[in-house]
């Protein structure tokens, strides 16, 4: 029988500049989900990218003295490792300087001029090449400098005069606002959702979707002075790395496209949660179920730019404190869907307290036990007491609880009740104290470090999407086997309890506590 599939994208990720935070932060957030998806036994398809034409690129590849494919070829390669680094599970990389990808671009213009939706005309209008986005005259300010700049970005804008195709977007209010309707959880979290509706009420205006002043992007077909805007590019793709226009029986778009789900910032909701879908409505194709925007990271309480000096590198903090530890702190510090800001101090509370003293010493300390007292062999229950019996029930529960939460993509939700129910088997295993059994009640303990043992397998398979590497190493402690289908572990084995005499090797602790050094202060 065929799996039922699931779509998940990234944001394609702009090369003119290295990797930050916020790019492995949207990626890691995919990543997750498609990690738990293929455990429930979906067949995943992960997506990530670099979107690498346009005039931000062109005018970067300048800056470096470069040809824009060199320069582009060079900055794609440090996303690439990026995805590697931070142990991204995506089945498919797409740059849009690939042939696959502009042939797709193309046939979608086809289809969008096939259908009446674009007409020829001249832009005159504020442009802002750092967002690479149009803005109308009251979403701009000018500023004490004397320049004039967008609002919502902060970037500069410049007057722009060309001649241009357009897209006919206002024709689309109508039926984006039905969508919206109709479907309300097509944008999350639902206060975004609000913002689109509000601004699409308020009137779209056809939008350029052509450029001619430079060069570094998809010609447009039949005139070739045009390249293509970098957006209609850009989002188209999600369909072209399925490889659309090729639409045939058992090829990659039929069989993911519509996509489950596009995560986006909230910077760049507007361009997928309005622009997107009119372009497939008006190239009559499905529109994906959802898409989710994120918040942004600040740092120590202050924004993230260049200028400040102040920009995260993602390799500095997996170096300082782990990859695992990395992805915890992002996944559960904050609501997921709201700004955040990162301090070391929360790093590394965090991760002393949520993963090396409650989670990593409960493993450990239940594991060596079992691998000193129990002849290193998993040891026979005998008959379960009502504390036994509750916690094994809090813990079979959990599943459902964490399915739910990460189905809206609440992921520090699915943290907190993971969390929950290690705060709870420790204060069973205080209660029922196994160090003290050992002398007074041996065949008790035995009782007690099976019923643990079992808790900290299902606790580990539900915290095995967001701590990969870790996980796998206290899973196979404990016998765990990844399924050959989805190549990782099962949520339809959360249940079984694990088979008594299975033999386990010594445990070494996986969360160390952080230390700050000497050099710190
Ligand atoms: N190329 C476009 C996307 C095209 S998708 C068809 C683009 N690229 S980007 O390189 O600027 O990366 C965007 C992603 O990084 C966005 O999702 C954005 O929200 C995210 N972040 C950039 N800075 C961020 C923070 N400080 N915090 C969290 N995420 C942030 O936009």
């Amino acid at each position: 029988m065929s799996r039922p599939t699931y779509y998940i994208t990234t944001p394609i990720y702009y090369v003119n500049d290295k990797p930050h935070i916020g790019h492995a932060y949207t990626s890691l957030a995919c990543d997750v989900m498609a990690r738990f998806k293929r455990m429930q036994g979906y067949d995943v398809h992960f997506l990530t990218g670099t979107d690498e034409h346009g005039q931000k690129i062109e005018q970067a590849a300048t800056k470096a003295g470069v040809e824009p494919q060199a320069f582009t070829d060079e900055v794609s390669k440090s996303f690439r490792a990026l995805a590697d680094d931070m142990g991204y599970s995506h089945n498919d990389f797409i740059r849009t300087t690939e042939e696959r990808h502009k042939a797709g671009v193309q046939a979608l213009w086809k289809r969008l001029e096939d259908a009446g939706t674009i007409y020829e005309g001249g832009y005159e209008g504020w442009y802002a090449v750092s967002d690479e986005a149009f803005y109308n005259e009251d979403e701009t300010e000018v500023r004490e400098d004397g320049k004039r700049y967008a609002v919502a970005s902060g970037k500069e804008v410049e007057w722009v005069v060309e001649p241009s195709y357009f897209f006919k977007l206002s024709a689309f209010e109508d039926r984006l606002l039905a969508h919206y309707e109709s479907q309300p959880d097509f944008i999350l979290p639902a206060s975004r959702r609000n913002e689109v509706i509000s601004f699409v009420k308020s009137g779209l205006r056809d939008l350029s979707i052509s450029r001619t002043t430079f060069s570094w992007g998809i010609p447009v077909p039949g005139d070739e002075k045009h390249v293509m805007y970098v957006w209609l590019d850009a989002l188209a793709n999600y369909i072209t790395a399925l490889g659309f226009p090729e639409q045939g029986e058992g090829g990659q778009y039929q069989r993911f496209w519509p996509a489950d789900l596009h995560m986006v910032g909230k910077d760049i909701l507007r361009f997928h949660a309005i622009y997107w879908p009119a372009f497939l409505m008006a190239a009559d194709l499905p529109l994906p179920k959802r898409v989710f925007a994120h918040g942004w990271w600040t740092n120590e309480g202050q924004k993230i730019s260049k200028s400040l000096g102040n920009v995260i590198d993602p390799y500095a903090l997996v170096d300082k404190y782990g990859l695992d530890q990395t992805r915890y702190f992002l996944m559960r510090e904050v609501p997921f869907g709201n700004d955040g800001d990162f301090s070391a101090s929360a790093m590394e509370t965090r991760m002393n307290a949520d993963l090396a003293n409650a989670y990593g010493n409960l493993a450990q300390r239940v594991l060596s036990m079992i691998f000193k007292n129990c002849e290193a062999q998993m040891p026979e229950p005998g008959t379960l007491s009502a504390a036994d019996d509750a916690i094994l029930a809090s813990s079979l529960a959990c599943l459902q609880t964490v399915a739910e939460q990460m189905e809206r993509q609440a992921f520090h939700r699915a943290l907190e009740a993971i969390w929950a129910l290690v705060s709870e088997a420790n204060v069973y295993v205080d209660e029922q104290a196994p160090w003290a059994l050992k002398k007074t009640d041996p065949e008790r303990m035995k009782t007690v470090l099976y019923v643990m043992a079992n808790v900290i397998r299902r606790i580990t398979l539900l915290a095995h999407a967001f701590m990969p590497t870790s996980t796998d190493k206290l899973l196979s402690y404990l016998g765990e086997a990844k399924d050959a289908a989805t190549s990782t572990y099962s949520h339809d084995n959360y249940a079984d309890m694990i088979a008594p005499g299975l033999r386990i090797d010594k445990p070494s602790g996986v969360f160390p506590r952080y230390v700050a050094s000497e050099v710190e202060g």
